[in-house]
């Protein structure tokens, strides 16, 4: 689809990845709905899109919403069903992580990393699914991770939430193969966003795992968004070892557990 014909949501919109995607969007035309749960940065948000790309107020509108809560989530359904220009693309790109051991992260906030990252874009695609099929040309993109393909101690539960969504987005896109619908799935590997803790980002230095920016995120999306491919995954040596641990998971974990003393340190486990 081109992106001056694409009329997105974008859960997340106000997060480190969701602003980017948010700016690259409408820069290049394409009008977007913002969604997050604090108003006060979605208002924000609206105003630094206008005031820095020279764009139409109107290709910016928002909805503030907490995406766990079903009732909210049905009320955003509604307003997007009533938008004047029909919305023909869902960017699910809503997350949350907490760096730890299992032994140490709370039965709640599993609960909320599960529902948010897995749950929230499974329930949003299929509300969405009657209003898309509508659309000449639409899209469903799921923001992944490369920890949907390499599980990694400390984040065991966003781990096993983006497998899932990964395995969400191959199964529907399969599904709806022969419709108007594109499932895509983005896997960014460790970006600059409030996502990653101080001690993330010092582990991360540590290991010389490589960071991107965000912009970096936001062209990918872009990439994907207009091309035919169904999945993009960021990073060359993370897509090797996301290969290979398909196909020789040990040698991975042999690489990995060689870290382990390091993570467990930045984990707060001496
Ligand atoms: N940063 C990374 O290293 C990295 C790497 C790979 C993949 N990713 C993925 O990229 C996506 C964006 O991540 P990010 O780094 O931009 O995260 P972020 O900066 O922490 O932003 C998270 C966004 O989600 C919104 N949000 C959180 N809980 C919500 C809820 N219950 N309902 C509605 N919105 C909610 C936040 O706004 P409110 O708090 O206002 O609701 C914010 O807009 C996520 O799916 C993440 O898993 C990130």
């Amino acid at each position: 689809m081109k992106i001056e014909h694409t009329h997105a949501i974008i859960t997340g919109a106000t997060g480190g990845i969701g602003q980017r995607f948010a700016q690259h969007l409408v820069e290049n035309g394409a009008s977007v709905l913002l969604v997050a749960r604090d108003t006060q940065a979605l208002i924000v948000l609206k105003q630094q899109l206008v005031n820095q790309s020279d764009i139409n107020e109107e290709q910016v509108n928002f909805f503030s919403c907490d995406l766990i809560d079903s009732e909210q989530r049905a009320r955003l359904i509604t307003y997007i069903e009533k938008m004047s220009t029909p919305v023909n693309t869902l960017i699910n790109a809503a997350g949350d992580n907490q760096f730890s051991f299992l032994e140490d992260i709370p039965e709640r906030k599993i609960e909320q990393i599960i529902k948010l990252n897995t749950l929230t874009p499974i329930l949003l695609s299929k509300a969405l699914l009657p209003h898309l099929e509508k659309q000449p040309q639409a899209q469903i993109v799921n923001i992944g991770s490369t920890f949907g393909s390499i599980g990694y101690p400390g984040f065991s539960s966003y781990c096993a939430s983006k497998y899932a969504l990964r395995g969400f987005s191959e199964a529907l896109g399969r599904e709806l193969s022969q419709t108007n619908i594109k499932v895509k799935y983005l896997s960014p590997r460790a970006t600059n966003t409030q996502l990653n803790t101080d001690n993330i980002v010092a582990m991360n230095k540590e290991l010389n795992v490589a960071m991107d920016s965000p912009d970096d995120v936001a062209q990918q999306l872009l990439h994907l968004l207009s091309s035919d491919k169904s999945e993009l995954a960021i990073g060359l040596p993370e897509k090797i070892f996301s290969k290979l641990n398909q196909v020789m998971p040990s040698l991975v974990s042999k690489a990995i557990i060689k870290q382990l003393p390091t993570i467990r340190r930045y984990a707060g486990l001496v």
